[in-house]
């Protein structure tokens, strides 16, 4: 049972990875089974929150009652995102954006044009994506914004500096790459005051409590 704890807010979230194309068959991408990100979104609509899921490419079906998105590229999520940001109350960034994309994307197949064993790998050159989290967070009156941080060391020292660089009241800190495509995760939130840890639960259960703490705090946030 989940109270309803966000009726009348609005609550926008990115989920997935995002793709960077290459060519029309190959792209560099991150890893992120977009689990975590689809169970906030469900959490959040079972408490009462009119819920905006911006999707990377995952293969998930949608939540109950939840609007869906779905985006490729770093750029494209932004773009869906920014005309929603200050139309909603929080918005949850779990996506695992990708952080350059390929500076070309060519239009047809590069070919290798050589016999086997012979052939030049072509160099790639990337440019840097946008940050979404931190655009969302430099807005003129922001949403509550809620940043995920996944290392594979040093965790919580990382958490905490991302959340003062992005300029996000929170920040939740999980485990790298021992959590991904996994039922379960161990969630720690980093805030001004210091950190919590919630107890190692599957993804639903800890989304749930993640929804209790989002309408917590929308109780007293002014942009
Ligand atoms: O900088 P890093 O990728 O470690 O930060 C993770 C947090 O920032 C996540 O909340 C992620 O969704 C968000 N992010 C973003 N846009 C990027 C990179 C990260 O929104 N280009």
């Amino acid at each position: 049972f989940q109270p309803k704890v966000l009726v009348g807010r609005k609550v926008l979230i990115t989920a997935g990875p995002t793709y960077e194309a290459i060519d029309p068959v190959r792209g560099i991408t991150n890893r992120s089974s977009g689990k975590m990100g689809f169970a906030v979104a469900r959490a959040a609509a079972e408490a009462g929150a009119e819920v905006t899921l911006v999707a990377g490419p995952v293969h998930l079906p949608t939540p109950l009652g939840v609007r869906r998105i779905d985006v490729q590229s770093a750029r494209e999520m932004l773009d869906a995102v920014l005309p929603l940001a200050a139309s909603h109350h929080a918005f949850v960034a779990t996506a695992a954006v990708a952080d350059w994309r390929p500076a070309q994307t060519h239009e047809h197949k590069i070919k290798k044009n050589a016999k086997a064993g012979e052939a030049v790998a072509p160099g790639l050159e990337l440019a840097e994506n946008p940050d979404i989290l931190a655009t969302v967070a430099a807005l003129p009156h922001p949403p509550m914004c809620v940043g995920f941080a996944a290392e594979s060391q040093d965790l919580i020292k990382h958490a905490r500096e991302k959340r003062q660089r992005k300029n996000v009241p929170l920040i939740v800190a999980n485990v790298g790459p021992a959590t991904f495509g996994q039922d379960d995760n161990a969630l720690t939130l980093v805030d001004a005051r210091g950190e919590r840890e919630l107890s190692r639960a599957d993804k639903l259960t800890l989304a749930r409590e993640l929804v209790r703490e989002i309408a917590q705090r929308l109780t007293t946030y002014n942009a």
